[in-house]
């Protein structure tokens, strides 16, 4: 191994140290004071704060033994000491995979509950993953539940890092071998604290091209300004420069080389993480463990594999959930559910799944259905089910805990199991969500949760059929601060740092941090609850219904994709919402999430024709199409209700979305196989090419396809980067040669901009105002040839619902070589996959030799204009390999 040399060296000189030795520690001294002439080596941009979130003055700073000097607002005026003495390391010992060493702590921190003395284990876990895990050796503290997979045994041969320990063992950093680029960088340990409830690290960074840390309301790239991202899910509109309903430590940075890197901090306590312009980042953590996982790449889709392979690979949706949802807040009763629907089917709208919000409950309370103004639901998702159609209803975690005993027994058989979340005092914690009296919640890291909830979903489901479950408010979101009874007075409700959350407490919107789980307390397990939900809801609908299930979750945690999609919550009704939805999802293609989209035309405010108009067009490429309204905006915005502009934008924009399909499905299989992207950010296609690292205004389905909408009002054009390469204009066919430029695209009202990228083959079958119909119709292959004449694709094609996806399928390799189309057949499922109708070619100069397909009778139009071929009427069967030549 690389790094052993300098290690074993290392351990010659500190020697092995026993470890009973630094273990045994003695009350800690306060620092000296700063050394005067050290603090003024220190830059204004690489001051690490020695006071954060505090009143900082220069009594206090000096007391700390930190550096005082005012300078430009933002800037700390108190910092540490370059070298500061926090912790050093004791010992270190080289293992086979990886290393273990102790750091002893120096001076007290400003936080009360030092840990003496820490132990840190480096696992190299691949020659691309490298783990390095800080604990406490004398007492096991809360590591964080989630993600629940398990991860693989160390079997790093050839790692592409070295782990180094500095040489006055004050420090330590990861450098990836090829090119010496520091990718972790603690060599000055100088502000590292771990206490109890406060632990801080700062790592350097080869550059300021950030991405993650989420969720935020936030552009793509991540600010370097002194900018703190607080992770503390919350319910709350998403606003900017606040915690929002997920909490996702990682990181994905592009360094100036254009190589990449990524690192995961797999800890689940509410913290702030800081970006200073040094640049450098500070994690602030206030529970738990360090728990840090660096991805190598190089490349962003390598790392995003790496992430993948320790956090889990999406989960694959079943078809029919790509197709297009409509919802809203407030239809009050069935007969609006009904006409609601009908409208936009009788413009044309291809409505694939209909959901009702919380207004089919029985007084908001979960797995009851309304009988009086929802009056006939059963019957009615019946015939949607016969229609084609599917149905998804909208779950709250919290239980009714004010209905009369026996009358509910969601609240009764919960009580019975005793499952529930306690308070402090190991009651039920009462609070109140939309339920009319009270609320309790699942603790659903409870062994016997799962019985519970398949239960209560299966007695539900025998009455009201659904297909999916919409996962809301389970930050856990309460409307009274803590409990109906408060919280106590306690260092877990008002800890001795408190992060940068909303509203400057962590128990305001949701329950008290001393309640108690089976797993542990609410200050650890805040921020997993909504994947503990996710996970037991996705397992529990899918064996009910025998298939895959649809999950969508308002709360995430790195690992929800396993298990369900997303959607960004309660975003406003306006021009800057519909640009930020970008951002939004190309942070959830990050997260391992694809399954994501925004509410089209917004949730808050009212909506308006314009903007509906291009939201639709967007939607209709959100990987998870859903417009969705909330109840108090007195202005309807399904497209039937928007007048013709808006019907003609969604129907065209849906109907391209229809013909993709097996695009899109063929995406989430890879994404499910490998981790890849489906909405794909334009830095993850082209990472060589920086001018790609800022655009969150445009990104891809993949590689194929390019998605440029319109985001400004009264606009019919576009300014688009179209990074180097031959492209085709998805609506004339016509060729674009570019050097990596940005165009100007004229649009009309009713069309989204969009170009395939030469080289790829995209498999599209017909417009069905059904996804079940467009998944049996036949294929068209569009072959886009590069400047070379090559293209390439796949096509996967299964039942689209099921649970074993890997078992019964069609899978073709798509490839155009020398004018030859092969289709080869990598694997064959028992059903007769489509045929392929037609094969589209793009980018076909006029001499190519049209013999050929005289001579084979084909049935084809060449357009000399266009450069395109259209092999027509071709009944070609997919369950063996084949090819096509047209030169
Ligand atoms: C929350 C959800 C929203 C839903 C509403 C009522 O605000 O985010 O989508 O419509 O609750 O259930």
């Amino acid at each position: 191994m690389h790094f052993g040399q300098s290690l074993i060296l290392i351990c010659l000189v500190v020697g092995l140290g026993a470890e009973t030795e630094v273990l045994t520690g003695t009350p800690l001294p306060n620092p000296p004071r700063a050394n005067i002439s050290q603090c003024a080596l220190v830059n204004d941009n690489d001051r690490y704060d020695c006071i954060p979130r505090g009143n900082a003055t220069q009594e206090i700073c000096e007391l700390r033994g930190c550096c005082w000097s005012e300078t430009k607002a933002g800037i700390p005026p108190c910092f540490f000491q370059p070298k500061f003495l926090s912790y050093k390391f004791k010992n270190i010992t080289e293992k086979p995979d990886g290393l273990e060493a102790y750091l002893e702590r120096s001076y007290k921190s400003i936080y009360p509950n030092d840990i003496t003395v820490i132990k840190l284990i480096a696992t190299y876990q691949s020659d691309s993953t490298l783990r390095i895990k800080i604990i406490d050796p004398r007492r096991k503290r809360y590591e964080s539940i989630f993600p629940e997979k398990e991860i693989n045994t160390p079997r790093a041969r050839n790692p592409l890092y070295r782990l180094i320990i500095e040489k006055d063992y004050q420090g330590f950093k990861v450098v990836r071998v090829s090119d010496n680029t520091n990718i972790f960088d603690v060599s000055d340990l100088a502000n590292f604290i771990y206490s109890d409830q406060f632990i801080q690290i700062t790592t350097n960074l080869p550059s300021t091209y950030l991405y993650g840390l989420g969720e935020h309301k936030e552009r793509f790239k991540l600010q370097s300004n002194w900018t703190t991202y607080t992770l503390y899910s919350r319910d709350t509109s998403p606003l900017p420069n606040t915690n929002l309903y997920g909490s996702h430590p990682f990181y994905l940075c592009m360094e100036n080389s254009t190589k990449s890197h990524g690192l995961f901090l797999k800890n689940s306590n509410a913290m702030d993480i800081i970006i200073q312009p040094s640049p450098a980042l500070t994690f602030r953590t206030i529970g738990g463990i360090l728990d840090f996982f660096i991805f190598l790449g190089p490349t962003p889709s390598d790392v995003l594999k790496q992430y993948q392979e320790i956090i889990g690979k999406p989960k694959m949706p079943p078809y029919w959930s790509l197709g297009f949802h409509l919802s809203k807040f407030g239809l009050e009763d069935l007969e609006t559910t009904k006409d609601y629907i009908q409208r936009n089917l009788n413009v044309g709208i291809p409505v694939q799944t209909i959901w009702n919000d919380l207004d089919y409950m029985d007084q908001a309370n979960d797995f009851t259905y309304d009988k009086k103004n929802f009056n006939g639901l059963p019957e009615f998702v019946d015939s949607l089910h016969e229609q084609g159609r599917k149905y998804v209803v909208l779950f709250d975690p919290g239980v009714s805990a004010g209905e009369s005993e026996g009358s509910y027994p969601p609240f009764d058989k919960g009580n019975e199991l005793d499952i529930f979340i306690k308070n402090s005092s190991g009651q039920n914690l009462i609070a109140k969500v939309w339920n009319p009296v009270s609320t309790v919640y699942p603790d659903f890291t409870h062994p016997k949760t799962f019985e519970y909830w398949k239960l209560m979903m299966k007695s539900f489901h025998d009455d009201v059929a659904f297909d999916g479950a919409w996962l809301d408010m389970n930050e856990p979101s309460n409307m009274i601060q803590g409990s109906l009874n408060g919280c106590p007075d306690s260092e877990l409700e008002t800890p001795p740092y408190l992060p940068n959350v909303l509203e400057n407490s962590l128990n305001k919107k949701t329950i008290c941090m001393t309640a108690k789980q089976y797993a542990g307390v609410q200050y650890d397990l805040h921020n997993v609850f909504g994947i503990s939900e996710t996970n037991i809801t996705s397992k529990v609908v899918s064996e009910i219904l025998g298939e895959r299930s649809l999950v969508i979750a308002r709360s995430t945690f790195p690992g929800s994709g396993q298990y369900a999609g997303h959607w960004s919550g309660d975003i406003g009704s306006n021009w800057e919402d519909l640009r930020y939805s970008i951002p939004q999802l190309l942070d959830f293609s990050l997260f391992g999430m694809p399954l994501m989209g925004a509410d089209i035309c917004g949730f808050f405010g009212p909506s308006n024709e314009p903007l509906c108009n291009r939201w639709m067009q967007l939607g209709a490429f959100y990987p998870f199409s859903r417009n969705h309204n909330s109840k108090w905006t007195h202005q309807e915005q399904d497209p039937a209700s928007m007048g013709d502009r808006v019907i003609n934008s969604s129907k065209k924009a849906l109907e391209i979305r229809y013909t993709l399909l097996p695009y899109l499905y063929t995406l989430f299989w890879q994404a499910n196989q490998n981790g890849s992207t489906v909405a794909r950010p334009l830095l993850i296609e082209f990472p060589e090419d920086p001018n790609t690292y800022e655009i969150d205004t445009s990104f891809l389905w993949g590689s194929g396809l390019l998605i440029v909408p319109v985001l400004e009002e009264n606009k019919n054009s576009v300014a688009t980067y179209l990074p180097k390469g031959v492209w085709y204009n998805y609506y004339t066919r016509k060729i674009l040669r570019s050097v990596g430029e940005v165009i100007d695209i004229e649009v009309d009202d009713e069309t989204i901009p969009l170009f395939i990228q030469g080289g790829q083959i995209i498999p599209t079958q017909d417009f069905k105002p059904l996804t079940e119909d467009v998944r049996n119709s036949d294929l068209t292959i569009v072959a886009a040839l590069d400047e070379n004449g090559n293209a390439n694709g796949m096509f996967y094609w299964d039942d689209g619902i099921s649970i074993d996806v890997g078992k019964n399928y069609t899978l073709l390799s798509l490839k155009v070589r020398n004018g030859t189309l092969s289709v080869d057949v990598i694997n064959k499922s028992i059903e007769e996959p489509p045929k392929i109708k037609s094969i589209e070619i793009l980018g076909l100069d006029e001499s190519f030799n049209q013999r050929i397909l005289h001579q084979r009778q084909y049935d084809y139009v060449y357009n000399k204009e266009r450069q395109n071929l259209m092999i027509q009427n071709l009944n070609i069967n997919c369950s063996s390999s084949t090819s096509l030549q047209w030169s």
